[in-house]
C-alpha cells in the first residue's frame, strides 16, 4: 500500500471532496432558480441531488479522516466551474459534469486507489459513479424537456401527481392549477424515466 500522505489517492478524494460541495452548492442555487420560474417540482429534485451531492462529499471526507494524518490543510489544485443561474444552461453543464465524472475521472480515481492499496476508496468512487450517471439522466431530462417546452406535456395520456397534495390525473398536459389543492402546475410531477 502506498502511504497515504504520498499518495495520488489522497489528492484525488481532496479534489472529490471539493467538487462534490460545489456540486451541491450550485443544485441549491438551480433550485433557487426554479423556485423562481415556478417550477416547484424540479426546486424539489435539485434539493434532493444537492443532498446526494452533500453524501457524497462526506464518503470523501470520511476517508481522508481515515487514512489520513490529523492535518490542517491539504493543497490541490482543481477546477471551479462557473455555471449561470438560468435553468436550462445551468441543467445543461450540470448533466455534463455528471457524466464526466461517472464515465471518466471517478472510474479513473478508482484504478489508482486500487493501483496504490486502497481497495475500500476504489470501491466507493465506483458505486458514487453509479449515482452521477443517474444525476446526468435526470438533470438531461428535465434540460431536454425545458430546452422543448415539454415539462408539461407528453404526447399520449400519461399519469401526473401533484407534489404538493398528492393528487394524480392522466391526460397529455396536466390542468394549469391542481384541481384538488389549486397549486400551480410547477407542483405536478414530470415523468422522469429514472423516477
Ligand atoms: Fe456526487
Ligand atoms: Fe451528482
Amino acid at each position: 500500500m502506498v502511504e497515504f500522505e504520498k499518495s495520488q489517492t489522497k489528492r484525488n478524494l481532496a479534489r472529490a471532496f471539493a467538487g462534490e460541495c460545489q456540486d451541491g452548492a450550485r443544485y441549491q442555487f438551480l433550485a433557487q432558480q426554479a423556485k423562481a420560474d415556478g417550477e416547484n417540482y424540479m426546486m424539489d429534485l435539485l434539493k434532493m441531488l444537492a443532498k446526494n451531492e452533500m453524501a457524497h462529499a462526506k464518503v470523501f471526507y470520511d476517508f481522508i479522516l481515515k487514512y489520513g494524518k490529523c492535518e490542517k490543510n491539504i493543497d490541490i489544485e482543481a477546477g471551479f466551474p462557473v455555471t449561470p443561474y438560468a435553468l436550462e444552461p445551468g441543467l445543461k453543464l450540470a448533466a455534463d459534469a455528471e457524466f464526466s465524472q461517472f464515465d471518466n475521472v471517478y472510474p479513473a480515481f478508482a484504478r489508482i486507489a486500487r493501483d496504490e492499496g486502497y481497495d475500500d476508496v476504489a470501491d466507493q468512487f465506483l458505486r458514487i459513479a453509479t449515482v452521477e450517471d443517474c444525476h446526468n439522466k435526470q438533470l438531461r431530462e428535465l434540460y431536454s424537456k425545458l430546452k422543448h417546452n415539454k415539462l408539461h406535456k407528453e404526447p399520449s395520456p400519461t399519469k401526473w401527481k401533484c407534489s404538493k397534495c398528492g393528487y394524480e390525473e392522466t391526460a397529455k398536459q396536466p390542468q394549469k392549477t391542481c384541481p384538488l389543492c389549486n397549486y400551480a402546475v410547477g407542483y405536478y410531477m414530470i415523468k422522469l424515466s429514472d423516477n
